[in-house]
């Protein structure tokens, strides 16, 4: 299995250190456990800034950045061995190992980050802070008083480092899609009229967790028929119906990496002439806006042109009356495709990179960048406005692109996705 290696994330380290302002801390914290209810916790997921620096998984860890003059040390905060704990939670690294494992400066327990804090406050009077909750590192905010001159934006430091992958990130989102196809295929060949929109959903947990994928990046949506018009539809309880589409958006997350995919197919296994209508055109869009990914190009480009070919395209179909221009300069077309695009993908499904500089322009797509593409169409059973043949179709057609110096490779594109391919499946399918 690949993962991140320790020089890499040296590296990291060293790169976030040059960027700190002299004479400055930094700190950085893993996230804390969450409760669910009571005294039950849900699984626990790293905070990815701080996973993206270190790799650490294990929680009651912190890096503290002390950047004396152009000189940055970085100290590894971790929980000390406690042979409690570990009876009850597992090993942990403890103070000894993590300094053979880790080519930090120094390691310390977990236990002395606010008197370190403190005393490293004394020469130095910046401290930035990244955490992902609030209370321990709050309070130590609060002990600091007046002296606190803290900076949240450490965390845009690390999401504009976040923005280009590397080689051995790109190769961990691969190998999570591999797993993702495996799952969509696998939940199109189960899919079947009479089966509630969980049971499919369960197909996905099922593939994920058996191929070793930590979990899924965001909650599966399974939204059967006009359940597809709710954008975030994760509730899934409903029954399929043979003559309804069902839209999918799952994907795993593998080694902290998202894949985030969207695939929308017949329940019963072939698509009714409407359903067809609009399936090409939105599949149209997602492949022409995909073809136009390369770098230099604007993400606000690539908006206005899935806008512009979808309003066209609900023109012909006689979903919008008008002059397209008119249409689109009134937004009327925005009621059926009301999100955006797509969005970056990396430690975070919405990969919280920025999208424009700190003087407001827009950053264009560059090379090391991975960002979803995902058109789609959403005309409500309830609106009377849209022909009535193709009242209650949802659909979402959603890839992810990788985009290279030479243009884009998209990474999921042995998902499938064309008419033909996917009412193919269910021949194949004995059940
Ligand atoms: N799965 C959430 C999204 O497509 O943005
Ligand atoms: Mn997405
Ligand atoms: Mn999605």
């Amino acid at each position: 299995m690949q993962t991140i290696s320790e020089r890499e994330y040296q590296s990291r380290r060293e790169r976030l250190g040059k960027k700190l302002k002299q004479n400055s801390l930094a700190l950085v914290c893993a996230a804390k456990p969450k409760i669910r209810s009571n005294d039950t916790e849900y699984p626990y997921r790293q905070n990815s800034n701080f996973y993206y620096l270190c790799g650490i998984e294990e929680p009651s860890s912190a890096l503290l950045f002390i950047k004396k003059g152009k000189k940055c040390r970085v100290v590894l905060f971790v929980k000390e061995k406690d042979a409690t704990f570990e009876l009850w939670n597992g090993k942990v690294t403890g103070v000894k190992k993590a300094c053979k494992r880790y080519k930090v400066d120094e390691v310390c327990a977990i236990s002395k980050l606010q008197s370190r804090i403190e005393k490293e406050m004394r020469e130095i009077n910046r401290l930035y802070y990244e955490f992902a909750d609030t209370s321990d590192e709050t309070a130590i905010l609060r002990k600091m008083g007046s002296n606190v001159y803290a900076h949240a934006n450490l965390s845009k430091m690390i999401f504009k480092m976040r923005l280009y992958k590397t080689p051995a990130e790109i190769e961990l989102i691969r190998q999570g899609m591999q797993i993702t196809k495996k799952a969509h295929h696998h939940a199109m060949r189960m899919c079947k009229s009479g089966k509630k929109e969980y049971e499919l959903q369960a197909e996905f947990e099922y593939i994920f967790t058996k191929n070793g994928a930590y979990s899924d990046a965001y909650t599966t949506i399974v939204a059967g028929g006009d359940n597809a018009n709710t954008l975030h539809y994760i509730k899934n309880d409903k029954e399929l119906h043979a003559e309804d589409l069902v839209l999918i958006d799952a994907g795993c997350e593998y080694n902290y990496y998202a894949t985030d995919i969207t695939r929308t197919i017949p329940v019963g296994g072939s698509f009714s002439s409407a359903q067809k209508e609009i399936y090409a055109l939105v599949l149209h869009v997602e492949k022409e806006i995909i073809a136009m990914v390369k770098p230099g190009i604007l993400r606000s480009k690539l908006q206005e042109h899935a806008e512009r070919m979808l309003c066209e395209g609900m023109v012909r179909l006689g979903i919008l009356r008008g002059s397209v221009d008119k249409l689109l300069k009134k937004r009327k077309h925005k009621k059926y495709f009301p999100h955006g695009i797509g969005h970056y993908m990396g430690l975070d499904v919405h990969d919280p990179c920025p999208y424009k500089t700190k003087k407001g322009k827009e950053i264009p797509l560059q090379a090391g960048m991975v960002l979803t593409i995902e058109p789609g169409l959403y005309l409500p059973k309830n609106d009377h406005s849209i022909p009535k043949k193709y009242r209650g179709i949802g659909i979402r057609i959603e890839d992810d692109i990788l985009v290279t110096k030479e243009g884009y490779e998209n990474l999921s594109k042995e998902i499938l996705k064309e008419l033909e391919d996917i009412e193919s499946l269910y021949e194949g399918c004995s059940s």
